[in-house]
């Protein structure tokens, strides 16, 4: 079984800061209830005319220029989002243009919130068998095109960004470890998250738009549940089969929905709050980028060393769920 490593990171958080108090002044709800509820101060929404492209090629030209290579070098690239530039063609062909990535072929995983995760459990698989052995996983959302703003439910909750990592094969001693990915689908709960419009059950038509149903519909409370029950399972799987025990987790990096749920896994999981790796205050949910940008911001700070052990989970729209774990 080839070794596969982690070799660079690179995120991109788009400048427009959208406050608390924004939403204090457009729909019915409050600082104090936006905070107690979901610990979300701020979150980054991106500028008109921006495109996931734009956020995910800086993201990943950093994340090369971190593993030391080239955009040539690339034989493969994935990207785990659900808001791609266009219906077609997929963001990894957008991103592979912007970069000039002329060997690797390029795709979208469409995951929700587990997209980066996801990804990475794609490309482990083409790299285990030998195919490819540079390769870039993107996660990446423009959840506020799909925010619907009079609706205080979901709008306070999510945000825009990228974040990637070039993945490689490990040449020496001291190189980290992608240890274990685990992914998991239940189709029979999508109702309770979902983005009824612009597919084909109901295509892009005026009277969609009208009932504006290419938004966000989401049943909190009880997704809520299934959150903190779904990513203790991924997370534990992923721990299962490597040998290693939660006791050795250098650090833990949920899916940053809510703090209340980052908290109540940490908990019922018996991981050290000072283990959790935090952005949500500062991003709120960006979906399928919040498991690479709190990654790459914590390798940035000096959080996350070489040869840290780190735990990652998530959940989201499908259900999808998925846990993984890595020595960096
Ligand atoms: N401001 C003020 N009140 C609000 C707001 C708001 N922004 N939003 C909802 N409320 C109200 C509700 O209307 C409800 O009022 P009612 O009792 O009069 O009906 C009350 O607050 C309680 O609503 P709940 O939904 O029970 O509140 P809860 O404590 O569950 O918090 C939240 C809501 C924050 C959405 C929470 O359920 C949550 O985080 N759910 C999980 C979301 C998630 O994890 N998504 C992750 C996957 S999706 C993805 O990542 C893309």
């Amino acid at each position: 079984m080839k070794k596969i490593c982690i070799k660079g990171t690179g995120c991109y958080i788009p400048e427009r800061i959208v406050p608390n108090s924004y939403f204090e002044a457009t729909v019915d709800t409050s600082e104090e209830w936006i905070v107690s509820r979901t610990g979300i101060k701020e979150r980054r929404m991106v500028l008109p005319g921006q495109a996931l492209s734009d956020m995910a090629t800086p993201a990943s030209k950093r994340a090369l220029e971190m593993a030391g290579l080239s955009p040539l070098d690339l034989d493969l690239i994935i990207v785990g989002t659900s808001t791609a530039d266009m219906a077609s063609p997929s963001a990894g062909c957008m991103i592979q243009h912007k970069l000039g990535a002329k060997n690797a072929v390029a795709f979208d995983v469409n995951a929700a919130c587990p997209g980066f995760i996801f990804g990475l459990a794609v490309a482990r698989k083409f790299m285990q068998d030998g195919s490819h052995r540079q390769v870039l996983v993107i996660g990446a959302e423009i959840i506020s095109h799909r925010t619907d703003f009079q609706d205080r439910n979901t709008c306070v909750l999510f945000g825009d960004g990228a974040g990637a990592v070039v993945l490689g094969l490990a040449a020496r001693e001291k190189d980290g470890e992608l240890l274990s990915t685990e992914i998991y689908s239940d189709g029979d709960l999508w109702k309770l998250l979902h983005v009824p419009g612009g597919g084909s059950m109901n295509p892009i038509s005026h009277e969609m738009i009208d009932q504006r149903l290419h938004y966000v519909k989401m049943k909190g409370n009880e997704v809520f549940k299934h959150a903190v029950r779904s990513m203790i399972e991924a997370a534990q799987k992923a721990l299962e089969g490597s040998g290693l025990t939660k006791d050795q987790i250098d650090w833990f990096i949920p899916h940053q929905a809510n703090i209340r749920i980052m908290e109540a896994v940490a908990k019922q999981m018996d991981i050290p709050v000072e283990k959790v790796i935090k952005t949500v205050h500062k991003y709120g949910n960006t979906s399928a980028a919040t498991i690479p940008t709190a990654l790459d911001e914590a390798v940035r700070s000096g959080q996350i060393k070489r040869g840290h052990l780190v735990l990652a989970a998530s959940f989201g729209a499908g259900f999808t769920s998925g846990g993984v774990l890595f020595r960096f």
